[in-house]
């Protein structure tokens, strides 16, 4: 779908935000005029009352050049421009699912500001997606029928080119949602890093390492996780090369763990399909990096991800086994279903040996316990560094992708100490979340600033859903990262 900012609208469609104040906005008196006050009425009769999520669609005369005119509510806004900015990019996205597939073609908004401008366009753009690769025999209806959405306001052109930039974190997204959406038997580690390769094509310095350059290398960590699979293992390293080459790459390493089974610590059968999306973490990281290229991004970022599959098989890794990792630490493998924790261990290491990064931030579906303690609505965070905790949590506030902080501390370390190696790869019942933060911590040396985000609970969600993250595959990753890039590490 198409986003255009304009000063006037000419669409089938013409839509109002509006507070739940019970007022008209003064871009809709005059339309509202010509139509002999049917906008007033839609605002006085029935339960609209600009709510957030309400959609009050009024049919109007053919004089005004318009097929339908939509108020949509805003709710209650505050005076806090991160509450302004969702409430914006909400309305906006219910408006485009009420009319998405409608058989319209053309829909404009009017906004008050550049600023709104955009939010409502990421608000459209979050909305509109779909995934509908695989099927065959979908209806016509079910289809989007919405080609273009224009933002009708003054500053037309401002508002165009603020949208630049935000339009490349919603590329962004959708990469991270197609990736996380792809079937496992579609995307695995080649298949992966194939769709990594491709982006060379955006001025992204690509490198692929594979099993036989990892071993070179001793990344027996990494390299255990996908032993049982038939399916080679990979390494996938993109470089964005946008400030001086001297200047220190900003790090970010994703697992990607293209399907887990849990090995041979086999998961139970119920909903072990969710598992396609155990690569969350690394479609986080190629979404940033294409956002950060197709912006022009004046910043150095190098993304890391660690590609494998875990399986059962006569050469899977065992409970008892232990491997040796690229850091040389030694890890006592009691669950093979702990696997990302593994990944991430040489994934973090290359990315420190072969750079000097100036600050490190990894992404992982790690622990089912992420989603016990902090639900749908959270990433964990968990941090080596107060300064970037809080750069973090404000860029998760800004654009909505949000954080939340957890403890980390020497009394969680010991929870991981092995009878036979430097450490095994599980704590107890407790903590979980927090051990397996304390296990990649062992991975981050001196002085490096690390935050660790586990998006076990918001990479993806069944049921009920906002309608800005209207597939299973949510996306989540590139709007924060790029945001938090931008704030802080950018000229
Ligand atoms: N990929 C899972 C974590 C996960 C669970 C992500 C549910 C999304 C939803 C991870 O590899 C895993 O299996 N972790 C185990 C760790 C345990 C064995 C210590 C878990 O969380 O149960
Ligand atoms: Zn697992
Ligand atoms: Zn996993």
């Amino acid at each position: 779908m198409k986003i255009q900012f304009l000063p006037k609208a000419k669409s089938q469609i013409v839509a109002f935000l509006v507070e739940e104040n019970g007022k008209l906005p003064d871009s809709a008196k005059d339309l509202d005029e010509q139509s002999n006050g049917l906008l007033t009425e839609a605002l006085t009769t029935g339960r609209f009352k600009g709510a957030a999520g309400q959609v009050a669609s009024v049919v109007t005369p053919s004089s005004t050049g318009f097929n339908r005119a939509v108020l949509v509510g805003l709710g209650k806004i505050k005076d806090d421009p991160n509450s302004q900015r969702h409430a914006t990019e909400l309305a906006a996205g219910h408006l485009i699912k009420e009319y998405c597939c409608s058989g319209f073609e053309s829909v404009s908004i009017h906004v008050d500001s550049s600023e709104t401008a955009v939010s409502a366009a990421i608000g459209a753009k979050l909305a509109v997606y779909q995934y509908n690769e695989w099927f065959t025999k979908k209806k016509e209806e079910e289809l989007p029928s919405l080609m273009e959405t224009s933002l009708i306001l003054e500053d037309h052109l401002g508002a165009e080119k603020d949208w630049e930039s935000a339009g490349a974190a919603i590329e962004g997204t959708y990469l991270a949602r197609d990736l996380v959406n792809t079937p496992p038997n579609v995307l695995y580690p080649a298949t992966f890093a194939g769709q990594i390769k491709l982006m060379e094509s955006l001025g992204i310095d690509v490198e692929i390492l594979d099993e036989d350059d990892m071993s070179d290398l001793g990344m027996g960590s990494l390299l255990g996780v996908g032993q049982g699979s038939d399916k080679e293992s990979q390494l996938a390293i993109m470089k964005w090369n946008g400030a001086d080459s001297d200047t220190a790459p900003v790090m970010l390493v994703g697992k990607g763990v293209c399907f887990d089974t849990g090995g041979i610590s086999l998961k139970p059968g119920e909903k072990m399909e969710e598992m396609r999306g155990d690569m969350g973490g690394a479609a986080a990281v190629t979404g940033t990096i294409k956002a950060l290229a197709l912006r022009k991004a004046k910043v150095n970022v190098v993304g890391i991800v660690g590609l494998v599959e875990n399986m059962p098989d006569g050469n899977a890794i065992r409970p008892g086994d232990i491997l040796i990792s690229g850091s040389g630490q030694t890890i006592e493998v009691q669950n093979t279903d702990a696997e990302g924790r593994l990944v991430l261990a040489d994934a973090l290491w290359y990315a420190q040996e072969y750079f000097k990064p100036k600050v490190i931030v990894d992404l992982a579906t790690l622990t089912g316990a992420i989603l016990i303690s902090l639900g749908h609505s959270y990433a964990g965070m968990f941090c080596n560094d107060d300064s970037l905790s809080d750069e973090l949590f404000r860029s998760g506030q800004e654009t909505g992708e949000k954080v939340w902080r957890l403890p980390m501390g020497e009394e969680y370390d010991k929870l991981i100490k092995s009878q036979f190696a430097d450490m095994k790869n599980i704590g107890g019942r407790a903590a979980g979340s927090i051990t397996a933060a304390q296990f990649l911590k062992r991975f981050i040396r001196d002085g490096v600033r690390w935050a660790h985000l586990d998006i076990a609970g918001v990479a993806w969600v069944d049921g009920e859903k906002s309608p800005t993250d209207p597939s299973w595959g949510s996306g989540f990753g590139p709007r924060l990262l790029d945001r938090w890039i931008a704030n802080h590490y950018e000229d």
